[in-house]
């Protein structure tokens, strides 16, 4: 996957989140827990308006459980529905039905004011690349097939998946960008692999995951890489670097003439933060 940095591309998904919008009844703003603010698309209210809204942390499994609270917090705190989650095991997916009926309760009364017969609600998942929403909605459809959609407001040869009954999914889901100008956001998607290494220097972000790490998470670096203690505040990059220097020393990252190989020391840094072995890692916290 490469991400196309440029705002034509922003202004398309965009246009096409909003096509779908208007056969839908509720919207699932998938994003990543690990990074909850990185994660998302600064767009994202204007994009989905006053359409009904369930926030759903993905990848809780990975994050720090403290942390997804203190988010889940965060969000509700602006009237926004939100559950941690984790698509891979389903942990957390069977409450998505029942919030989904909960938010759109006053919509269900008033078809069942009508006479109507409440219809299983209709949803678009949304989020950026590699957050997970093809899990989900492998997840939440389970063994069902998918249904055809020729029906009165629904676009032709549109896909329906139907989810346990409960809830009917659009086969597509919505693909997000995230705010690429600002690279402190670059580092962080790079890290967690949400963005591939190619579009940033892999030692670099290394050197920014590390000075994060130091400040939230020393001793489960120490740990992993039987380093002595870390100072919390990694001034700069050179003093991340010293560390990330340390790591390839002690994983045997060694380029010719006894150097430390850095791009080596990275990935193995990177693919411990993502596999969870460094532990469950959230790299930033809610601004309150
Ligand atoms: P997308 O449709 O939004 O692009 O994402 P997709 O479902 O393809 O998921 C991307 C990767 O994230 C997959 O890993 C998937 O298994 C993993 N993933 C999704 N949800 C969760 C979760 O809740 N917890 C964890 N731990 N992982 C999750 P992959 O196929 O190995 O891809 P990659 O990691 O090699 O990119």
């Amino acid at each position: 996957m490469t991400i196309q940095w440029f705002p034509g591309h922003m202004t398309r998904a965009k246009r096409q989140i909003q096509d779908k919008l208007k056969l839908i009844d509720v919207v699932f703003e998938l994003i990543d827990a690990r990074l909850p603010q990185s994660s998302r698309n600064p767009m994202i209210d204007e994009i989905v308006g006053p359409k009904p809204r369930l926030v759903l942390l993905n990848k809780a499994d990975l994050a720090d459980p403290e942390a997804n609270a203190k988010w889940l917090g965060w969000f509700r705190s602006f009237g926004l529905e939100a559950l941690a989650i984790d698509a891979n095991s389903g942990s957390g997916v069977k409450e998505i039905p029942g919030r989904t009926k909960a938010l759109l309760s006053d919509k269900i009364e008033r078809q069942i004011a009508k006479g109507m017969k409440p219809r299983a609600p209709r949803v678009l998942i949304v989020g950026i690349p590699n957050v997970g929403k093809s899990t989900l909605i492998n997840k939440l459809a389970g063994r069902s097939a998918a249904i055809t959609g020729d029906r009165p407001g629904v676009t032709k040869g549109q896909q329906w998946i139907r989810a346990g009954g409960d809830l009917e999914l659009l086969d597509t889901p919505g693909i997000l960008w995230p705010k690429f100008e600002d690279l402190e956001v670059g580092f962080k998607l790079a890290a967690t692999g949400a963005i591939k290494e190619q579009v940033l220097p892999i030692e670099e972000v290394a050197c920014h995951t590390l000075r994060w790490l130091a400040a939230e998470y020393g001793g489960a670096l120490s740990e992993r890489y039987g380093l002595s203690d870390i100072p919390p505040s990694l001034p700069d990059v050179a003093a991340a670097a010293a560390v990330l220097e340390e790591i390839g020393r002690k994983r045997g990252c060694l380029a010719g003439g006894g150097h430390i190989d850095y791009e080596k020391a990275a990935g193995v840094l990177l693919r411990d933060l993502r596999s969870g072995k460094l532990g469950r890692i959230t790299l930033e916290s809610p601004i309150v």
